[in-house]
């Protein structure tokens, strides 16, 4: 009885996520914003070839994950399968393709008895699941959230963590609930990210009416970030969501979205066909500056400091007392806005970092046109319809590393 006391309370000791599998904000590739569920071996080996060959690889991009269908049915035991047209080599032998490109494999599940597209989920089976995905050298697990009238959302993610952790494969563990029961409240001792929001849709300001659910716009998503930087930090994300980025919407648009995800410490996952994208999107997706804000070691989430007109000013803290500012036009015309730096001292009472250039002046770079000044001179630009300007400061008198 008392070895079976010690048994039982050692389990709860070590029941826990797997730490610093994602100290920055993790980056990578998932198959559902462009393929849903059309997908196969052959589209998933050829993005890797892809992540390589693009320069994303380079840029820090990492995993590539297959999200719904691709599943079969559970063997005779109740051993997950993949679908034996769309994957007949295998997962395992998909997973090692990847891993032979320097790159990392994920794939998804869901809470329920299905999956969000009607394949299997991982309901009563979440051992089993997750000692299959750690042998077939699964990096990374996306866990959706359909059908699961009934469930505890803390428990069932609870669970799979769990699960997760006894196979001891460091696995990360993403959390797809659509922000219904408040995951940034409970989701960082479960997993690495958390989705604060219903699904994207490929548009910049629109809402998608589904009948019993909606997709929402960059924008849309956007405003939902509202009061949850705080609970965002190293290793604990919150998500809004994969890209849409060259899947459709306009290059202002595309830039606009990928400058504001860097501003937001999102995961930085792309949701476009790799294989054809063309130059202006992989611009946007390798751009080194950019994702050095999204990347940035403090992990602190940026915030909408003020508007003026239809001009929305983010920033963001970042290691080194530099900041990357963003000035996002949500209207559908160009809108001029100056800024005298010397006339706003900001303090973000959550980081405890100070922007004030009176003290000290900084030097301003301006990550996507390559232009250089200081805060010495009052700023003036012309930011485009549903575009930004992008900024990083960085203290003249800062030691440099
Ligand atoms: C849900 C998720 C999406 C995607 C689909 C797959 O809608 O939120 O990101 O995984 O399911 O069916």
């Amino acid at each position: 009885m008392l070895s079976l006391l010690f048994w039982c309370s050692s389990i709860t000791i070590v029941a826990q996520k797997f730490d610093k599998l994602a100290i920055t904000p993790p980056m990578g590739w998932n198959s559902w914003n462009k393929f849903g569920c059309d997908v196969n071996e052959g589209v998933i080996r050829e993005t890797a070839d892809a992540m390589v060959a693009s320069g994303m690889k380079d840029a820090g991009y990492q995993y590539i994950v297959i999200d719904d269908c691709w599943h079969g049915a559970r063997d005779n035991l109740g051993f997950i399968q993949p679908d034996a047209t769309r994957f007949p080599s295998g997962v395992k032998a998909l997973a090692d393709y990847v891993h032979a490109k320097g790159l990392k494999f994920g794939i998804y599940s869901d809470a329920g008895a299905k999956t969000c597209g009607g394949r299997p989920g991982s309901r009563g089976r979440e051992y089993q699941d997750a000692f299959t995905y750690a042998q077939w050298g699964v990096d990374y697990l996306k866990y959706d959230w359909c059908n699961t009238e009934g469930l505890s959302a803390q428990g069932a993610y609870t669970t799979m963590r769990d699960a997760l952790f006894a196979t001891g494969r460091p696995i990360v563990f993403s959390l797809c609930e659509w922000g219904n029961n408040k995951p940034w409240e409970w989701g960082g001792t479960v997993g690495h990210l958390w989705r604060t929001t219903g699904d994207i849709f490929n548009c910049f300001d629109c809402v998608k009416d589904h009948g019993a659910w909606k997709s929402w716009g960059v924008l849309q998503i956007l405003d939902m970030q509202k009061d949850l930087r705080n609970h965002a930090g190293p290793d604990h994300w919150n998500d809004p969501d994969m890209m849409e980025v060259g899947n459709g919407m306009s290059e202002n648009e595309d830039r606009a979205h990928f400058s504001l995800w860097a501003m937001l410490a999102a995961p930085l996952m792309a949701g476009n066909d790799l294989r054809k994208m063309g130059r202006q999107t992989r611009g946007i997706l390798i751009n080194k500056e950019v994702i050095a804000v999204n990347q940035d070691q403090l992990g602190i989430q940026g915030f909408k400091y003020s508007t003026r007109e239809n001009v929305e000013i983010w920033l963001k803290p970042l290691s080194g007392g530099d900041w990357a500012v963003c000035f996002l036009n949500r209207g559908t015309k160009p809108q001029r806005i100056e800024i005298d730096w010397n006339a706003e001292l900001i303090k973000d009472d959550f980081s405890k970092q100070e922007l004030n250039a009176r003290r000290s002046p900084y030097e301003i770079r301006d990550l996507w046109r390559d232009k250089r000044g200081t805060t010495k001179e009052p700023y003036e630009v012309t930011v485009p319809a549903h575009d930004v300007v992008m900024l990083r400061l960085r203290d003249i008198n800062a030691p440099r590393g």
